[in-house]
């Protein structure tokens, strides 16, 4: 778990973050954690929100697993409540539960196409409504964990398309209502991250498809988990007290390139299979 940053920016503070049972949310809380957070993991999953909880308490942090569906506003908003209860105000609080499938459009079901809208983008407005009447005053943090799919039309992904896209604008409409509030609200939009559940979803089995998802990305490779945390650190810190509505694209250059690469691999996966 390196970093390019010293301990302690986040010294006292408290941060929800969902989703983080696993993947890149995982080490966002981890990260968040050794900069001096206390951190409520919350998911679908209470003993996988649990195991990552126990994790960070093992390396020295303080951390609690919190059950909810992000799908489910009520549940959601008793979750956050438990979490202020046992740690005090949401200082910073990361949409990060999402949920992703290889499909067409011309056969995927409604139900498929809303289950993703439900997660991603219904779920990050859940997630930030539920947040909002505990968030520390004057100070907090949101932030949205989107994808390059928010703004790269990709093949075999019209539901996550759709559901990031809308993610970022849900962003940038909260930085302009919520600012007055003392709130910032941000998203992060990554490309292929090496490790995630997301990759082994979408990324292709074989050598040969790999190295065509990354003849897509200038850089040549996927993110590392530890790049997207620190990320989302510099955003929910005090060295970007000025940015607000941003979408953040970490991606290798990915969205300069554009995604044709990455919609045929994945089509010729799903065509595979
Ligand atoms: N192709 C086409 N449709 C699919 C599909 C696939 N590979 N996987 C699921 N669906 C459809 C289902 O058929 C169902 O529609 P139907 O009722 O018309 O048949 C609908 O999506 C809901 O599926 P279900 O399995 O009941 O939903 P769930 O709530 O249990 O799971 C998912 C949600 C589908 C997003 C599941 O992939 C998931 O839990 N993902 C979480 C983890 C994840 O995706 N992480 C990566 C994030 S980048």
């Amino acid at each position: 778990m390196s970093s390019v940053f010293n301990a302690n920016l986040l010294a006292g503070q408290h941060a929800v973050i969902t989703g983080a049972g696993s993947g890149i949310n995982k080490r966002i809380a981890e990260r968040f954690a050794i900069q001096g957070a206390c951190i409520s993991i919350v998911g679908r999953n209470a003993g996988k929100c649990e195991v990552a909880a126990a994790e960070i308490r093992a390396l020295g942090g303080t951390a609690q697993g919190v059950a909810a569906d992000v799908r489910d506003a009520d549940t959601l908003a008793d979750a956050f409540h438990q979490a202020s209860d046992a740690f005090g105000p949401i200082d910073i609080c990361i949409a990060g539960a999402a949920g992703n499938f290889v499909a067409e459009a011309a056969t995927m079901s409604t139900n498929g196409f809303r289950t993703v809208i439900d997660i991603d983008l219904i779920g990050t407005f859940n997630t930030f409504r539920a947040a909002l009447p505990l968030l520390r005053e004057k100070r907090a943090n949101l932030l949205a964990v989107s994808a390059v799919q928010s703004a790269l039309p990709t093949a075999t992904q019209a539901h996550v398309c759709a559901a990031k896209a809308g993610i970022d604008m849900l962003v940038r409409t909260l930085s302009i209502e919520w600012a007055a509030r003392g709130v910032r609200c941000n998203a992060i939009a990554p490309g292929p991250v090496a490790d995630t559940e997301g990759m082994k979803r979408l990324a292709p089995s074989g050598e040969a498809s790999w190295r065509r998802l990354l003849s897509g990305i200038p850089m040549r490779r996927a993110a590392e988990c530890d790049e997207i945390a620190d990320l989302a650190l510099f955003l929910c810190s005090g060295a970007a007290s000025y940015i607000n509505g941003t979408v953040i694209a970490i991606d290798g250059g990915q969205s300069n390139l554009g995604s044709q690469q990455f919609g045929d691999m994945l089509l010729d996966s799903l065509r595979e299979t």
